[in-house]
């Protein structure tokens, strides 16, 4: 890993107009052809070069959880060799539970150092898309709920990638929310909602975080596909924004050539290999000779390209070269995902667990033994390794202890065809929607019956009983959005029927967005909820569940008791096939859950520790122009672990078309069993019409922060 000292200048945008003058020159040696050579894709992943003028190709790659394994140049057929395994980071959903800015650094860097190792320039993340509804397939490639946690999260990744002389490629811009007919889907949001929560996050990529690509999304917003908006790229984006680094459009988003042409897209890619007819190819050619398009507007296009290659240190000056799989690599994998396991409940105390001396426990569950790297579209992963939650159980407890593991459940298990990736396919169907599972297949359901007897059996017989259950990417997968938010293959009905006869059994459940528990929650003393946690999720679970390793993961999203109580459904809706209206506005989230009072299953924020801290009075300091919350926080238990203060505004005076309260503010702490300490947080856009709320979670409030001299009980 790089020392972060130092590196400050090369994160800015070095000499840009000596690089800009080089590169204008460069353009003006370039012919019509060469320059359009150099705005779509020659290559799945890859544009041309221009060997006569030494610039070489663009080189691209998924995506936010590593880099991705290689494609043959134009047919989603891998190559296949072992050169391309890589570390395996958990997803951003787990990189938000960990509510730490310097874990995502640590992320971006690594993924940053992998991509300049596999030899790409531009990686293809990270999504900072808004969870608007738990339903969205994707949800598990994106931070947040919420746009102040999303970009907080966002801007240190980017500059940690950017380290690398890497560019990130932040996606996917703008309300790209849903994954049923994500190619053709109108997206009506009113502009208020657009600028408050689904814009934030790019517009501090762009401006703290000095991404050096965006890319447009799929959907339309407006009536315009946003990879060719005029709305979005040009007004917003290019004028308002100053953004002058390079626009991609998603793989196939770009379909019309005088619209691509016209706004603010540089590059187009596709899935298909008919790579000289892509809208950016010959069309474009041909309308630039007959003069509906300027060579002019080209040039722009071009430009941005080279300046981005200048930036990457690509058409000279020295390049860091990275590397991939180091122990370094692994080891921040582990870092991250200890911080992301969420204890959602601990009634009885049972967690940490301890085994006594019989040491003999039985896991239940297909995701104990479920490697997950390799699915969820095109954030799959071929991960050098992963620890199981299974695997991670037994290496911590060792050989003398006796793990006994029946399934339980299991997806269906019929062979799929992936000699080619499904990425081939996918302008052919747009994206849809995936049920639960086919209740049909009676074979499957007997033998999930068999499974269920098993498994509620052998509970019986075990003082401890660990179930680890969830989603997997089936359910998590790009191009389907859920259509509820039950656990698949009847693990409602497994779970309660163990509980039943083994009430000492801990609920782990693992997943990128969250589950309906109302079947059985009341019923379960202990449940855990882990995500798709990178190479070593496995480890840093059984260490969260043995306490080796304290947990300090919060929800970065409420988890809903159904879907139908996120506002997308109850107001708005969803996964429509050509207009999906944003009715709900701002009140996305905990907002609406807040304005009109739904009680969550877990609250946004949420996440216990096995130990407590207990939080002082608190103040509001000016210096600079910035305000923060000061407040000291006390460890009062027996256990070293770390709180994630939260700092939430709420206007005294609310009007019906704000938010009770918005996170503006967090800090993460680390205190030792009995240690106090002041903790600092800055208040993002606080005014005196407003209240500063500390507290564990949006449910646990502690203290309202107050300026010297106000009234400091609350
Ligand atoms: C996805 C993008 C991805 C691209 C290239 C598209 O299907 O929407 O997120 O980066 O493919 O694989």
């Amino acid at each position: 890993m790089e020392e972060q000292n130092g590196n400050g200048e090369r994160m800015k945008r070095v000499g840009d107009s000596k690089l800009r003058k080089e590169a204008e020159e460069l353009v003006r040696q370039l012919t019509l052809d060469e320059k359009i050579s150099m705005i779509h894709g020659a290559e799945l992943f890859r544009t041309a070069p221009v060997e006569r003028l030494g610039i070489p190709a663009l080189t691209m790659s998924d995506g936010p959880m590593g880099v991705r394994q290689e494609f043959e140049p134009a047919s989603w057929k891998s190559v296949g060799g072992n050169d391309d395994y890589v570390t395996y980071l958990p997803c951003n959903s787990a990189l938000a539970a960990t509510w730490s800015r310097e874990l995502a650094m640590l992320t971006g860097e690594v993924l940053g150092e992998e991509a300049r190792g596999r030899g790409k320039d531009v990686i293809l993340g990270p999504g900072v898309n808004i969870k608007r509804s738990p339903l969205c397939g994707r949800n598990f490639e994106y931070f947040s709920e919420d746009p102040y946690l999303t970009k907080e999260m966002a801007v240190p990744y980017i500059q940690g990638v950017q380290r690398w002389d890497v560019a990130a490629c932040v996606k996917h811009f703008a309300a790209n929310n849903q994954e049923t007919q994500r190619l053709w889907v109108d997206v009506k949001v009113d502009e208020k909602a657009l600028r408050e929560i689904y814009l934030p996050a790019f517009y501090d990529a762009v401006k703290k975080g000095n991404c050096y690509a965006v890319m447009g999304a799929y959907n339309k917003i407006y009536g315009e596909h946003c990879c060719q908006s005029d709305y979005l790229l040009n007004r917003i984006l290019r004028k308002e924004w100053g953004y002058d680094g390079v626009v991609i459009s998603d793989w196939g988003g770009v379909h019309d050539t005088k619209a691509a042409a016209d706004s603010g897209l540089d590059l187009e890619m596709s899935v298909t290999d008919n790579f000289g007819e892509y809208y950016m190819a010959k069309p474009l050619k041909k309308m630039v000779e007959e003069g509906t398009i300027s060579e002019k507007a080209i040039d722009k296009k071009v430009m941005h390209i080279l300046m981005l290659m200048k930036r990457l240190h690509m058409l000279g000056g020295e390049r860091k070269s990275g590397t991939y799989n180091t122990p370094e690599h692994r080891q921040a994998a582990l870092d991250v995902a200890r911080e992301s396991v969420v204890l959602m409940k601990n009634s009885s105390n049972k967690l940490p667990l301890q085994l006594g001396d019989a040491r003999e426990l039985l896991v239940i569950g297909e995701n104990a033994d479920l490697m997950h790297a390799p699915g969820g579209g095109s954030a799959e992963i071929k991960a050098l390794y992963e620890i199981t939650p299974l695997m991670g159980i037994k290496a911590l407890l060792g050989g003398n202890a006796k793990v006994s593991y029946v399934k339980g459940y299991c997806q269906d298990p019929k062979e799929k065809e992936d000699v080619v990736n499904w990425q081939a396919d996918s302008l052919e169907n747009g994206g849809g929607q995936t049920g639960n599972e086919n209740q049909k297949d009676e074979a499957l359901m007997l033998y999930r019956k068999l499974l269920r007897e098993e498994a509620v059996m052998k509970a019986k017989e075990f003082k401890q009983v660990i179930f680890i259950g969830g989603l997997n990417h089936e359910q998590d997968c790009e191009g389907n959005d859920r259509t509820d938010m039950k656990l698949p293959y009847e693990q409602d009905r497994l779970i309660q029927e163990i509980l039943d006869v083994n009430p000492n059994t801990v609920v782990v459940l693992v997943g990128g967005s969250p589950v309906e528990m109302g079947g059985w929650i009341d019923h379960a003393d202990s449940v855990v909820w882990g995500w798709y946690a990178g190479m070593e999720g496995g480890t840093a679970l059984a260490e969260v569940l043995f306490g080796k390793t304290n947990p300090s993961g919060k929800l970065p999203e409420c988890f809903y008791k159904t879907h139908t109580d996120c506002s997308a459904h109850a107001w708005g809706n969803f996964a429509k096939k050509h207009t999906v209206d944003y009715a709900e506005g701002v009140f996305v989230g905990y907002r609406y859950l807040d304005a009109y009072h739904v009680e969550p299953e877990f609250c946004f924020g949420h996440g216990l520790s096995y130990t407590s801290f207990t939080y002082g009075p608190a103040q509001l300091v000016e210096e600079n122009g910035r305000i923060y919350a000061e407040c000291t926080v006390s460890n009062t238990g027996k256990m070293d672990g770390k709180e994630t203060v939260q700092a939430y505004l709420a206007p005294k005076t609310r009007t019906e078309d704000e938010p009770v309260r918005q996170l503006k503010g967090f800090e993460k702490i680390f205190l030792k069993s009995k240690e106090q300490r002041k903790l600092r947080i800055e208040i993002e856009g606080y005014s005196e019409v407003m209240d500063v709320w500390l507290g564990s979670s949006l449910k646990d409030l502690r203290v309202c922060a107050k300026m010297k001299g106000e009234n400091n009980n609350v």
